[in-house]
């Protein structure tokens, strides 16, 4: 497919060349002013009430860089005392005008909750809603609720950063922020309450949540969010667990900026592999591997490759309206279980955790919680590190250039396992982890850098088991494959302006097997975009352009199937169709 692709793109680029482009004066696009997320299946049911919903930020965004982030109190509503069947969250947002996309976050007490794109608004009044259950940070709301902490701490308990700013584009973003908290029997479209990764290994929500994040987080430019500048820096929060914990998983929230917006769409150059070690002074040509990692004092103690959310603005902008990119809503967070290192960390005394991003370049946005699971029948947890089995990654990095046009390769496999015994009033139990990554990246450039080809694939499994003495008690088994593929050859045009023409298709397989005693669970998670379409760009800004974006998602487990399918087309849907049994498949 790729070679005729290839050759059909080298044609319709000639054809393109010779034709003169007119700048439109003045764009008056007729496209949906919604935009939509054609992922996750609803957190509850159509036609639950929630028991109390309550609206805890309202803000308008409009010239915000290097602004502390918005602040908030938070009142908890008297008639919804913890514990909830479920709690979800949700962000609506308008764009008054024309704007760029910009990345933003939600916070509660200082732990982050949603990491999230905006649109790109192509039209004034352009709106969204973000939905997500977050049901697993109950622990971050229930001390909330509690008045006798609210008055010790009097400070402001929700905050959002959106930096933005008013020129040259005028459009500024109005943001509301709720919760829903729901009891009592909750009818759930499927029986994943959240993204199924984070069932396998969250089950029961967390009995406490430590921030790792920025401690200036109310006052500073960044809010909680600790910046990543390069490929040597880690940032390190101190961090001092209750003795009586006996498991712990910390969940890392990422975004990229910068120099590294687009780096899985970053070549390989010759000139890169040369340098002195250090010298990032040519941005842009390390290639397509990131790795997002954890320290515990220095130590490492667990890998992801992180899952390429493509930005609005990014390869076609007519792709992404009104759809949204996989994960651009809710963008997806790394979940590493640190159980088998509280050896380490049950000693009542702080430890530095430490995030870093290999290979990165100038910069990444991170912030991660720690989950933490207590034993209130025990005073403290006694616990220890049997496996500690960390060989590098073998890295194969190729790269072959002629002036701007060549190719580039990098292979990377990497296996580690840990495992340590933590004894609680639960008997004493070995928790061992096992992940196993293989990455590919391969860029292709022809036609005097007219035309590029990019191909990426990650594919990670992670096991964890839990045993006691040569019992078995538990094992969940995640598996996740995630290929990218984007072609696009630029032209020239008329005015300075460059018109691309791209073809895209992107999938997050993932699939969960747990398995408890006797009984096994599976359930698997298909999400996938092809998308087609041509734009004419004048600088970073779409000028015209036209899209067509195939989505569809398809989630099953035992005793459902969930399938939602969406093809936009020029700015507007034209099939939307969702199954909740995924009859439509028959
Ligand atoms: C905009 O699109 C809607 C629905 O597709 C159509 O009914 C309407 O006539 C269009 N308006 C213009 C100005 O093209
Ligand atoms: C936010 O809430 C206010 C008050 O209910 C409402 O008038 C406004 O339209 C809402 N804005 C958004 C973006 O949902
Ligand atoms: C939050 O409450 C504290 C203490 O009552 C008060 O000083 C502060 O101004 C309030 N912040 C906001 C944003 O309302
Ligand atoms: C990496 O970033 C850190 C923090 O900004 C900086 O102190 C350090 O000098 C940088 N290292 C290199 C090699 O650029
Ligand atoms: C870094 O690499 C660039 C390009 O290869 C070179 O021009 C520059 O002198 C190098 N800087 C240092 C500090 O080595
Ligand atoms: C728990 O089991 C491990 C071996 O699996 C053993 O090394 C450790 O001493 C045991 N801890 C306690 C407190 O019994």
């Amino acid at each position: 497919m790729g070679r005729r692709y290839l050759a059909l793109i080298l044609l319709l680029s000639i054809v393109m060349s010779i034709r003169s482009f007119n700048l439109p004066t003045e764009t008056v696009p007729n496209v949906s002013l919604e935009h939509l997320d054609p992922t996750l299946p609803p957190a509850v049911a159509a036609g639950q009430i929630p028991k109390c919903s309550v609206v805890i930020l309202t803000q308008d965004f409009a010239d915000t860089f290097g602004s502390p982030p918005a602040v908030a109190n938070y009142t908890h509503p008297r008639e919804c005392p913890f514990p909830w069947t479920r709690v979800v969250l949700e962000l609506s947002v308008t764009a008054t005008d024309l704007q760029r996309d910009r990345v933003a976050a939600v916070w509660i007490d200082g732990a982050e909750v949603l990491r999230t794109t905006t649109p790109l608004p192509m039209a004034p009044g352009a709106f969204w809603t973000v939905r997500k259950d977050v049901s697993r940070y109950a622990a971050l709301l229930r001390r909330l609720g509690d008045p006798s902490y609210t008055a010790v701490r009097g400070n402001g308990a929700i905050t959002m950063m959106l930096e933005t700013s008013s020129s040259p584009l005028p459009g500024f973003y109005s943001a509301n922020v709720s919760l829903h908290f729901y009891r009592g029997a909750v009818a759930a479209t499927t029986s994943a309450t959240a993204h199924p990764n984070t069932r396998g290994l969250y089950h029961e929500p967390a009995d406490i949540i430590l921030p790792v994040s920025n401690p200036q987080g109310y006052s500073g430019s960044g809010g909680f969010w600790f910046r990543i500048n390069n490929e040597t820096h880690t940032e390190n929060a101190a961090i001092a667990l209750p003795i009586n914990a006996y498991r712990a998983i910390l969940e890392v929230f990422v975004s990229y900026h910068g120099d590294d917006e687009f780096w899985y769409t970053n070549p390989l150059r010759s000139a890169y592999l040369n340098r002195p070690v250090g010298n990032l002074s040519t941005p842009r040509t390390n290639g397509g591997f990131r790795q997002l990692f954890v320290n515990i004092d220095g130590k490492f103690a667990g890998g992801h490759i992180p899952f390429p959310v493509i930005y609005p603005r990014s390869i076609n902008p007519y792709f992404w309206s009104p759809v949204a990119a996989i994960g651009a809503f809710d963008m997806p967070t790394y979940d590493f279980d640190l159980t088998p290192f509280l050896g380490l960390l049950l000693d009542g005394q702080l430890h530095e955790i430490g995030l870093g991003v290999r290979d990165a370049q100038p910069y990444w946005l991170v912030s991660a919680n720690l989950h933490v699971w207590v034993d209130l029948w025990s005073d403290a947890v006694r616990a220890g590190l049997i496996l500690y089995n960390v060989p590098p990654i073998k890295m194969n990095r190729n790269a072959e250039w002629r002036n701007q046009d060549g190719q580039s390769e990098i292979n990377a496999e990497g296996l580690w396992r840990f495992s340590g015994w933590v004894s609680s009033s639960r008997g004493n139990l070995t928790t061992e982890v096992r992940q196993k990554v293989k990455f590919k990246s391969q860029i292709e450039v022809q036609n005097r850098g007219a035309m590029t080809q990019v191909e990426l694939n990650n594919k990670e499994r992670m096991t964890v088991e839990v045993s006691r003495g040569h019992q078995m008690l538990g094992r969940a088994q995640m598996l996740m494959e995630s290929p990218l593929q984007v072609q696009t050859t630029k032209v020239n045009a008329a005015g300075g302006s460059v018109f691309q023409k791209s073809r895209l298709f992107h999938q997050l397989f993932e699939s969960v097997i747990l398995g408890e005693g006797q009984a096994v669970t599976t359930s698997t998670l298909t999400d996938r975009q092809d998308a087609e379409g041509s734009a004419l760009m004048h600088g970073e800004e779409p000028v015209w352009g036209s899209g067509a974006t195939r989505s569809l998602y398809k989630y099953r487990d035992e005793t459902t199937c969930y399938l939602r399918s969406v093809n936009t087309a020029g700015g507007v849907v034209m099939v939307d169709t969702t199954s909740p049994s995924c009859a439509a498949e028959a």
